[in-house]
Protein backbone atom coordinates (compact mmCIF):
# COMPACT_ATOMS: atom_id res chain seq x y z
CA UNK A 1 0.00 0.00 0.00
CA UNK A 2 2.93 2.16 1.03
CA UNK A 3 4.83 1.69 -1.89
CA UNK A 4 2.10 1.98 -4.28
CA UNK A 5 1.39 5.19 -2.97
CA UNK A 6 5.49 6.50 -2.69
CA UNK A 7 5.46 5.10 -6.70
CA UNK A 8 2.18 7.49 -7.30
CA UNK A 9 4.13 10.31 -6.08
CA UNK A 10 7.15 9.49 -7.97
CA UNK A 11 5.39 9.44 -11.36
CA UNK A 12 3.96 12.56 -10.52
CA UNK A 13 6.51 14.47 -10.14
CA UNK A 14 8.15 12.29 -12.90
CA UNK A 15 5.33 14.22 -14.95
CA UNK A 16 5.51 17.76 -13.39
CA UNK A 17 9.46 17.96 -14.14
CA UNK A 18 8.59 17.07 -17.69
CA UNK A 19 5.81 19.24 -17.96
CA UNK A 20 8.32 22.27 -16.53
CA UNK A 21 10.79 21.47 -18.81
CA UNK A 22 8.54 21.19 -21.68
CA UNK A 23 6.90 24.73 -21.29
CA UNK A 24 10.26 26.07 -20.31
CA UNK A 25 12.06 24.99 -23.75
CA UNK A 26 9.04 26.66 -25.65
CA UNK A 27 9.55 29.66 -23.87
CA UNK A 28 13.06 29.75 -25.07
CA UNK A 29 12.08 29.11 -28.64
CA UNK A 30 9.47 31.53 -28.68
CA UNK A 31 11.80 34.02 -26.80
CA UNK A 32 14.36 32.87 -29.95
CA UNK A 33 11.79 33.73 -31.80
CA UNK A 34 10.60 37.07 -30.44
CA UNK A 35 14.35 37.90 -30.85
CA UNK A 36 14.77 37.03 -34.50
CA UNK A 37 11.55 38.74 -35.37
CA UNK A 38 12.98 42.06 -33.19
CA UNK A 39 16.05 41.30 -35.59
CA UNK A 40 14.73 41.68 -38.64
CA UNK A 41 12.18 44.45 -37.66
CA UNK A 42 15.38 46.32 -37.08
CA UNK A 43 17.32 45.15 -40.16
CA UNK A 44 14.29 46.49 -42.29
CA UNK A 45 14.28 49.68 -40.72
CA UNK A 46 17.05 50.14 -41.12
CA UNK A 47 17.36 49.24 -45.13
CA UNK A 48 14.14 51.16 -45.37
CA UNK A 49 15.20 54.24 -47.08
CA UNK A 50 13.04 56.29 -44.92
CA UNK A 51 14.35 55.43 -41.92
CA UNK A 52 17.12 57.35 -42.22
CA UNK A 53 17.45 61.10 -42.50
CA UNK A 54 18.18 62.70 -45.94
CA UNK A 55 21.51 63.87 -44.81
CA UNK A 56 22.65 60.62 -43.94
CA UNK A 57 21.88 59.04 -47.71
CA UNK A 58 24.15 62.62 -49.15
CA UNK A 59 26.72 61.48 -46.70
CA UNK A 60 26.78 58.35 -48.49
CA UNK A 61 27.04 59.99 -51.83
CA UNK A 62 29.68 61.98 -51.14
CA UNK A 63 32.28 59.01 -50.62
CA UNK A 64 35.67 58.59 -52.47
CA UNK A 65 37.21 55.71 -52.28
CA UNK A 66 41.52 55.51 -53.44
CA UNK A 67 42.49 52.36 -55.22
CA UNK A 68 46.55 53.23 -55.13
CA UNK A 69 46.91 50.03 -57.05
CA UNK A 70 50.34 48.39 -57.51
CA UNK A 71 51.50 47.04 -60.59
CA UNK A 72 50.99 43.67 -61.47
CA UNK A 73 48.55 42.53 -58.59
CA UNK A 74 45.66 41.91 -60.68
CA UNK A 75 44.51 45.35 -60.06
CA UNK A 76 42.95 45.10 -63.95
CA UNK A 77 40.59 42.63 -63.52
CA UNK A 78 39.18 44.42 -59.97
CA UNK A 79 38.80 47.87 -62.11
CA UNK A 80 36.85 46.34 -64.80
CA UNK A 81 34.69 45.37 -62.29
CA UNK A 82 34.29 48.73 -61.24
CA UNK A 83 33.82 50.27 -64.60
CA UNK A 84 30.97 47.50 -65.44
CA UNK A 85 29.37 48.26 -62.32
CA UNK A 86 29.39 52.17 -62.13
CA UNK A 87 26.65 52.82 -64.60
CA UNK A 88 24.50 50.62 -63.29
CA UNK A 89 25.44 51.34 -59.30
CA UNK A 90 25.53 55.29 -60.41
CA UNK A 91 29.13 56.38 -59.13
CA UNK A 92 31.65 57.68 -61.13
CA UNK A 93 35.34 55.90 -61.72
CA UNK A 94 38.54 57.94 -62.42
CA UNK A 95 41.95 56.80 -63.49
CA UNK A 96 44.78 58.78 -62.03
CA UNK A 97 47.06 59.36 -64.86
CA UNK A 98 50.57 60.56 -63.00
CA UNK A 99 53.30 61.25 -66.00
CA UNK A 100 56.04 58.82 -66.83
CA UNK A 101 54.17 56.38 -64.28
CA UNK A 102 55.77 57.80 -61.11
CA UNK A 103 54.83 56.02 -58.10
CA UNK A 104 55.43 59.36 -55.98
CA UNK A 105 53.76 62.99 -56.46
CA UNK A 106 55.54 66.08 -55.98
CA UNK A 107 54.24 67.89 -53.17
CA UNK A 108 52.19 70.70 -55.19
CA UNK A 109 50.52 67.89 -57.00
CA UNK A 110 49.94 65.85 -53.53
CA UNK A 111 48.33 69.24 -52.04
CA UNK A 112 46.06 69.63 -55.57
CA UNK A 113 44.90 65.90 -55.69
CA UNK A 114 43.90 66.45 -52.13
CA UNK A 115 42.14 69.58 -52.29
CA UNK A 116 40.42 68.27 -55.75
CA UNK A 117 39.26 64.96 -55.02
CA UNK A 118 37.68 65.58 -51.42
CA UNK A 119 36.22 68.82 -52.97
CA UNK A 120 34.82 67.59 -56.45
CA UNK A 121 31.24 67.11 -55.70
CA UNK A 122 29.90 66.79 -59.20
CA UNK A 123 31.75 63.51 -59.76
CA UNK A 124 30.93 61.65 -56.11
CA UNK A 125 30.39 59.09 -55.46
CA UNK A 126 33.71 58.23 -56.78
CA UNK A 127 36.48 55.59 -56.64
CA UNK A 128 39.86 56.39 -57.89
CA UNK A 129 42.39 54.33 -59.18
CA UNK A 130 45.78 54.81 -60.06
CA UNK A 131 49.44 53.48 -59.93
CA UNK A 132 50.83 55.49 -56.84
CA UNK A 133 52.01 55.34 -53.32
CA UNK A 134 49.60 55.95 -50.47
CA UNK A 135 49.08 59.63 -49.67
CA UNK A 136 48.25 60.20 -46.08
CA UNK A 137 45.49 62.77 -46.40
CA UNK A 138 46.30 63.74 -42.24
CA UNK A 139 49.05 65.84 -43.84
CA UNK A 140 47.12 67.82 -46.33
CA UNK A 141 44.30 70.05 -44.82
CA UNK A 142 41.19 68.54 -46.39
CA UNK A 143 38.24 68.84 -44.46
CA UNK A 144 37.25 65.24 -45.56
CA UNK A 145 39.10 61.95 -46.30
CA UNK A 146 38.44 59.04 -48.57
CA UNK A 147 38.37 56.05 -48.04
CA UNK A 148 41.68 54.01 -48.96
CA UNK A 149 41.36 50.04 -50.53
CA UNK A 150 44.14 48.08 -52.33
CA UNK A 151 45.42 44.47 -53.14
CA UNK A 152 48.42 42.46 -52.51
CA UNK A 153 49.90 39.69 -54.11
CA UNK A 154 52.90 37.40 -53.00
CA UNK A 155 55.97 39.00 -53.81
CA UNK A 156 57.93 36.47 -55.99
CA UNK A 157 54.71 35.75 -58.27
CA UNK A 158 54.60 39.83 -58.75
CA UNK A 159 58.19 39.49 -59.76
CA UNK A 160 58.00 37.01 -62.33
CA UNK A 161 54.85 38.84 -63.37
CA UNK A 162 56.29 41.89 -64.01
CA UNK A 163 59.30 40.03 -65.62
CA UNK A 164 57.60 38.29 -68.22
CA UNK A 165 55.09 41.10 -69.12
CA UNK A 166 57.73 43.59 -70.16
CA UNK A 167 59.13 41.00 -72.48
CA UNK A 168 55.69 38.98 -74.04
CA UNK A 169 53.18 41.78 -73.12
CA UNK A 170 49.31 40.38 -71.95
CA UNK A 171 46.34 39.04 -73.52
CA UNK A 172 44.57 42.32 -72.43
CA UNK A 173 46.44 44.92 -75.01
CA UNK A 174 48.23 42.08 -76.86
CA UNK A 175 49.49 44.65 -80.11
CA UNK A 176 51.10 46.74 -77.09
CA UNK A 177 55.28 46.39 -78.22
CA UNK A 178 56.50 46.50 -74.47
CA UNK A 179 59.70 48.00 -73.26
CA UNK A 180 61.86 43.95 -73.05
CA UNK A 181 59.73 42.96 -76.85
CA UNK A 182 62.32 40.21 -77.94
CA UNK A 183 64.22 39.32 -75.36
CA UNK A 184 63.90 35.75 -74.85
CA UNK A 185 65.79 35.00 -71.31
CA UNK A 186 63.70 33.31 -69.26
CA UNK A 187 63.36 34.64 -65.21
CA UNK A 188 65.72 31.24 -64.40
CA UNK A 189 68.25 32.32 -66.75
CA UNK A 190 68.27 36.25 -65.47
CA UNK A 191 68.31 34.93 -61.52
CA UNK A 192 71.10 32.72 -62.69
CA UNK A 193 73.41 35.40 -64.38
CA UNK A 194 72.48 37.73 -61.61
CA UNK A 195 70.65 40.23 -64.28
CA UNK A 196 69.75 43.24 -62.79
CA UNK A 197 65.67 42.93 -63.73
CA UNK A 198 65.25 39.81 -61.75
CA UNK A 199 67.43 41.54 -59.08
CA UNK A 200 65.12 41.11 -55.82
CA UNK A 201 65.75 44.54 -54.61
CA UNK A 202 62.60 45.07 -58.15
CA UNK A 203 60.49 43.42 -55.58
CA UNK A 204 60.89 46.41 -52.86
CA UNK A 205 57.58 47.98 -54.60
CA UNK A 206 54.54 46.67 -52.17
CA UNK A 207 56.45 47.97 -48.97
CA UNK A 208 56.91 51.18 -50.53
CA UNK A 209 53.35 51.39 -51.79
CA UNK A 210 51.70 51.18 -48.46
CA UNK A 211 54.69 52.85 -46.65
CA UNK A 212 53.90 55.96 -48.28
CA UNK A 213 55.49 59.25 -49.96
CA UNK A 214 58.40 59.50 -47.35
CA UNK A 215 61.41 58.78 -48.79
CA UNK A 216 62.72 56.40 -46.84
CA UNK A 217 59.82 54.23 -47.92
CA UNK A 218 61.72 53.47 -51.24
CA UNK A 219 64.99 52.43 -49.39
CA UNK A 220 65.03 48.53 -50.54
CA UNK A 221 65.44 46.65 -47.18
CA UNK A 222 64.33 49.95 -44.71
CA UNK A 223 63.05 48.25 -41.48
CA UNK A 224 61.00 51.23 -40.74
CA UNK A 225 59.29 51.75 -44.09
CA UNK A 226 58.26 47.62 -43.16
CA UNK A 227 56.80 48.79 -39.80
CA UNK A 228 55.43 51.96 -41.92
CA UNK A 229 53.68 49.97 -44.21
CA UNK A 230 51.83 47.43 -41.69
CA UNK A 231 50.82 50.39 -39.81
CA UNK A 232 49.07 52.41 -42.59
CA UNK A 233 47.94 49.06 -43.65
CA UNK A 234 45.41 48.34 -40.65
CA UNK A 235 45.35 52.41 -39.92
CA UNK A 236 44.57 53.84 -42.95
CA UNK A 237 43.10 51.56 -45.13
CA UNK A 238 39.53 50.23 -44.78
CA UNK A 239 40.37 46.65 -46.63
CA UNK A 240 43.34 45.40 -48.50
CA UNK A 241 42.32 41.85 -50.08
CA UNK A 242 44.84 39.51 -51.35
CA UNK A 243 44.99 38.85 -54.87
CA UNK A 244 45.07 35.21 -54.22
CA UNK A 245 41.56 35.72 -52.73
CA UNK A 246 39.81 38.17 -55.41
CA UNK A 247 36.58 36.99 -55.08
CA UNK A 248 36.61 37.11 -51.19
CA UNK A 249 37.85 40.99 -51.55
CA UNK A 250 34.56 41.81 -53.79
CA UNK A 251 32.63 39.79 -51.27
CA UNK A 252 33.99 41.61 -48.16
CA UNK A 253 33.49 44.78 -50.38
CA UNK A 254 30.09 44.52 -51.36
CA UNK A 255 28.77 44.25 -47.82
CA UNK A 256 30.65 46.94 -46.60
CA UNK A 257 30.57 49.42 -49.68
CA UNK A 258 27.06 48.66 -51.07
CA UNK A 259 26.90 51.72 -52.59
CA UNK A 260 29.54 51.14 -54.96
CA UNK A 261 29.83 47.28 -55.03
CA UNK A 262 25.96 46.16 -54.86
CA UNK A 263 25.81 43.08 -57.16
CA UNK A 264 29.25 43.03 -57.40
CA UNK A 265 29.74 39.44 -56.64
CA UNK A 266 27.63 37.93 -58.59
CA UNK A 267 28.65 40.05 -61.77
CA UNK A 268 32.43 39.09 -61.02
CA UNK A 269 31.52 35.25 -60.83
CA UNK A 270 29.30 35.24 -63.97
CA UNK A 271 31.44 37.34 -66.03
CA UNK A 272 35.09 36.59 -67.62
CA UNK A 273 36.96 38.98 -65.18
CA UNK A 274 38.66 36.73 -63.27
CA UNK A 275 40.65 35.67 -66.27
CA UNK A 276 41.28 38.73 -67.88
CA UNK A 277 44.92 40.64 -68.48
CA UNK A 278 46.84 37.07 -68.21
CA UNK A 279 50.77 38.03 -69.26
CA UNK A 280 51.52 36.13 -72.04
CA UNK A 281 53.73 33.08 -71.76
CA UNK A 282 54.86 33.29 -68.38
CA UNK A 283 57.24 30.42 -67.24
CA UNK A 284 57.42 29.34 -63.49
CA UNK A 285 60.46 29.84 -61.92
CA UNK A 286 62.58 26.31 -60.93
CA UNK A 287 62.83 25.59 -57.31
CA UNK A 288 66.35 26.76 -57.24
CA UNK A 289 65.53 30.10 -58.49
CA UNK A 290 62.61 30.56 -55.71
CA UNK A 291 64.96 28.90 -53.19
CA UNK A 292 67.68 31.77 -54.15
CA UNK A 293 65.30 34.89 -54.38
CA UNK A 294 64.06 33.66 -50.84
CA UNK A 295 67.41 34.04 -49.20
CA UNK A 296 67.30 38.03 -50.08
CA UNK A 297 66.63 40.42 -47.78
CA UNK A 298 64.10 42.19 -49.52
CA UNK A 299 62.00 38.91 -50.53
CA UNK A 300 62.22 37.97 -46.86
CA UNK A 301 60.59 41.62 -45.87
CA UNK A 302 57.90 42.24 -48.65
CA UNK A 303 57.10 38.84 -47.33
CA UNK A 304 56.32 39.55 -43.86
CA UNK A 305 54.59 42.46 -45.45
CA UNK A 306 52.33 39.75 -47.41
CA UNK A 307 51.84 37.57 -44.93
CA UNK A 308 50.87 40.11 -42.47
CA UNK A 309 48.38 41.35 -44.98
CA UNK A 310 47.15 38.02 -45.39
CA UNK A 311 46.72 37.17 -41.71
CA UNK A 312 44.68 40.60 -41.24
CA UNK A 313 41.98 40.21 -44.55
CA UNK A 314 41.76 36.28 -43.41
CA UNK A 315 40.44 37.56 -39.99
CA UNK A 316 38.46 40.69 -41.03
CA UNK A 317 36.87 37.98 -43.87
CA UNK A 318 36.04 35.38 -41.00
CA UNK A 319 34.11 37.74 -39.22
CA UNK A 320 32.34 39.08 -42.04
CA UNK A 321 30.94 35.88 -43.85
CA UNK A 322 30.96 33.36 -40.50
CA UNK A 323 27.32 33.65 -39.62
CA UNK A 324 26.41 32.67 -35.99
CA UNK A 325 25.55 29.32 -34.86
CA UNK A 326 21.99 29.93 -35.80
CA UNK A 327 22.28 31.22 -39.11
CA UNK A 328 21.82 35.04 -38.83
CA UNK A 329 24.74 37.60 -39.69
CA UNK A 330 25.30 40.03 -36.93
CA UNK A 331 24.33 43.04 -36.89
CA UNK A 332 23.91 46.08 -34.82
CA UNK A 333 21.23 48.08 -33.27
CA UNK A 334 20.92 51.29 -30.76
CA UNK A 335 18.40 50.90 -27.83
CA UNK A 336 18.08 52.53 -24.08
CA UNK A 337 18.17 55.85 -26.46
CA UNK A 338 16.95 58.45 -23.81
CA UNK A 339 16.12 61.43 -22.99
CA UNK A 340 12.78 60.13 -24.83
C1 LIG B 1 48.61 58.50 -69.38
O1 LIG B 1 48.63 59.60 -70.25
C2 LIG B 1 49.63 59.51 -71.25
C3 LIG B 1 49.67 60.83 -72.00
O2 LIG B 1 48.40 61.21 -72.44
C4 LIG B 1 49.30 58.33 -72.16
O3 LIG B 1 50.26 58.19 -73.18
C5 LIG B 1 49.28 57.06 -71.32
O4 LIG B 1 48.88 55.95 -72.10
C6 LIG B 1 48.33 57.21 -70.14
N1 LIG B 1 48.49 56.07 -69.25
C7 LIG B 1 47.60 55.09 -69.15
C8 LIG B 1 47.94 53.98 -68.22
O5 LIG B 1 46.55 55.09 -69.75
C1 LIG C 1 39.19 68.97 -60.07
O1 LIG C 1 40.01 68.76 -61.21
C2 LIG C 1 39.29 68.63 -62.43
C3 LIG C 1 40.28 68.30 -63.52
O2 LIG C 1 41.33 69.19 -63.51
C4 LIG C 1 38.50 69.91 -62.71
O3 LIG C 1 37.76 69.78 -63.90
C5 LIG C 1 37.56 70.16 -61.54
O4 LIG C 1 36.87 71.38 -61.73
C6 LIG C 1 38.34 70.21 -60.24
N1 LIG C 1 37.38 70.35 -59.16
C7 LIG C 1 37.59 71.13 -58.09
C8 LIG C 1 36.50 71.19 -57.10
O5 LIG C 1 38.61 71.74 -57.94
C1 LIG D 1 34.58 37.52 -72.23
O1 LIG D 1 34.05 38.83 -72.27
C2 LIG D 1 34.29 39.52 -73.47
C3 LIG D 1 33.79 40.93 -73.33
O2 LIG D 1 32.60 40.99 -72.62
C4 LIG D 1 33.61 38.77 -74.61
O3 LIG D 1 33.85 39.43 -75.84
C5 LIG D 1 34.16 37.33 -74.67
O4 LIG D 1 33.49 36.60 -75.67
C6 LIG D 1 33.99 36.65 -73.32
N1 LIG D 1 34.66 35.35 -73.34
C7 LIG D 1 34.13 34.26 -72.80
C8 LIG D 1 34.95 33.04 -72.88
O5 LIG D 1 33.03 34.26 -72.25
Amino acid sequence: MFNVNKLCLFSCLCIIVVIVLYFQTEIARLEENYRKLEFRLVQSHTESREFFPKSLERNDDDTVVIYNRVPKTGSTSFVGVAYDLCKRNNFKVLHINITANRHIMSLNNQYRFAQNVTKWHEVKPALYHGHMAFLNFDRLGTTSKPIFINLIRKPLDRLVSYYYFLRNGDNYRPHLVRKKHGDKMTFDECVERGQPDCDPNNMWLQVPFFCGHAAECWKPGSQWALEQAKHNLVTHYLLVGITEQMLDFITVLEATLPRFFRGATEYYLNSNKSHLRQTSSKIEPSILTIEKIQQSTIWKMENELYEFALEHFNFVKRKLLAKEANNVAQIYFYEKIRPK
